[in-house]
């Protein structure tokens, strides 16, 4: 697909590193990351080259080891990487959005400087930490408690579906601070070693996963975890976690919008060439014009969404409108068009579909996964309706 991306780089240093991701991708991810996806095998190659390359610091400000291109570069880099495995995508925005997001925003001076830059290089991933087993969709319900026991905290709890936390040593950590709705707080735990190893009685436990299986997800629990100011502590504000939690949602939701038209679109191209290429009848799919309206239709869908998303990533940037119905909006519409138009375009594969030889099928299930995490549908249509 076209989608004029020149206008997005605007400056020397993002079109180098675009280019640098290309590469990247077609000659180092793209010929391996189908079998990592089928052993449910972490990519550790291709996540530490990432690094490397500074990936992962492409929204962490200069001053701290990033590159500092910001929420739109976010977005071009999130359709690509998605474009060539989702589970990619997701290893990657949990470190260099959900991680990295709430300690710019909420860390003090001297977590940032810590913290960043070892982000920044993939030295350690990280991992966001909101969803327990009994709050999904309403998060401000947590349960896991946060007690302050001399300069400690004493953690006690459980985390459900966390991205990256079996390969994390950064966390990002949401527990109840108070006994209103809201009294959450934000903690951020440092590890030396990757899942928590050294952390005493916290455990992390991965779970198996039919889409996104390259990247890890994982039960994550507290049992009477003590964090020493060395081990981390209080990101932010006391009793301001939640307000941290969906600010950083927000920036994240952004992001999975541009997701999932990278998945889509995947799924538009290789249904494009398949159709272009199959015969019945006596010639190709493509010359029905029923198959070219639908890819005609399909085409001005993705790319007016991604006009839409470059938009509102531009607006983030610029931090004078308020983001958070921007975000929903974007998150809402994209994922369900990519869903739509995922669940169609594999229909132009026929039975082939099924096969294993093809895994656009476990794409268009990714775009559907899309539609729920970082908040589902209904919870950004919520968002939107108290905007109305
Ligand atoms: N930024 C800053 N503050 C915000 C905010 C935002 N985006 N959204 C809400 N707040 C503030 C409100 O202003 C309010 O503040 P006051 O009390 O001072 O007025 C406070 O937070 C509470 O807001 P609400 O009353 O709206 O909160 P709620 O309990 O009704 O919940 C919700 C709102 C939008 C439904 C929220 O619970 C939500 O987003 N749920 C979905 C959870 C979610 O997205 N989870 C994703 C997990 S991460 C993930 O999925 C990663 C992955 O795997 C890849």
């Amino acid at each position: 697909m076209e989608w004029y991306d020149d206008d997005v780089c605007d400056s020397v240093e993002a079109k180098n590193a675009i280019a640098t991701l290309d590469a990247f991708l077609r000659d180092e991810a793209e010929p391996v990351i189908a079998d990592f996806e089928k052993k449910a095998e972490f990519p550790h190659a291709l996540v530490s080259t990432m690094g490397d390359l500074g990936f992962f610091g492409t929204m962490i400000p200069e001053e701290y080891g990033g590159c500092g291109f910001g929420t739109k570069i976010g977005s071009l880099l999130a359709r690509k990487i998605a474009y060539v495995s989702g589970g990619l995508h997701l290893i990657w925005t949990a470190n260099s959005t959900l991680t990295v997001s709430p300690i710019l925003h909420a860390g003090n001076d001297e977590q940032k400087r810590k913290l960043l830059p070892l982000l920044a290089l993939g030295k350690k991933m990280g991992c966001f930490g909101l969803t327990e087993p009994e709050a999904g969709s309403d998060a401000g319900s947590l349960r896991m408690r946060a007690e302050k026991r001399g300069k400690a905290w004493v953690l006690n709890g459980s985390k459900r579906f966390i991205t990256n936390a079996l390969h994390a040593s950064v966390g990002i950590f949401f527990a109840r601070t108070g006994t209103g709705k809201h009294d959450i707080s934000a903690f951020v735990i440092e590890s030396d070693e990757p899942g928590f190893k050294d952390i005493l009685g916290l455990t992390v436990k991965k779970t198996e996963k039919h889409i996104f299986a390259c990247s890890d997800f994982c039960d994550v629990v507290f049992d009477d975890v003590v964090v020493r100011p060395e081990h981390g502590g209080l990101l932010g504000e006391f009793n301001q976690g939640f307000k941290i939690a969906m600010a950083t949602l927000d920036g994240g939701r952004i992001n999975i919008a541009a997701q999932s038209l990278g998945i889509a679109s995947r799924i538009f191209d290789d249904a494009l060439a398949y159709v272009k290429d199959r015969e019945q009848f006596g010639k190709p799919i493509w010359d029905y014009q029923y198959i070219q309206f639908n890819f005609a239709e399909w085409h001005a869908k993705l790319l007016c969404l991604w006009l839409s998303i470059i938009r509102i990533s531009n607006m983030r940037d610029d931090g004078k409108a308020p983001i958070t119905p921007l975000a929903s909006a974007v998150k809402l519409q994209a994922t369900e068009t990519a869903y739509e138009i995922a669940a169609r375009a594999v229909r132009c594969f026929g039975g082939t579909v099924v096969t294993k030889d093809m895994d656009s099928l476990m794409r268009m299930l990714e775009t559907c996964a899309a539609t729920i995490y970082e908040g589902t549908s209904e919870m950004q249509k919520k968002v939107l309706a108290k905007y109305l």
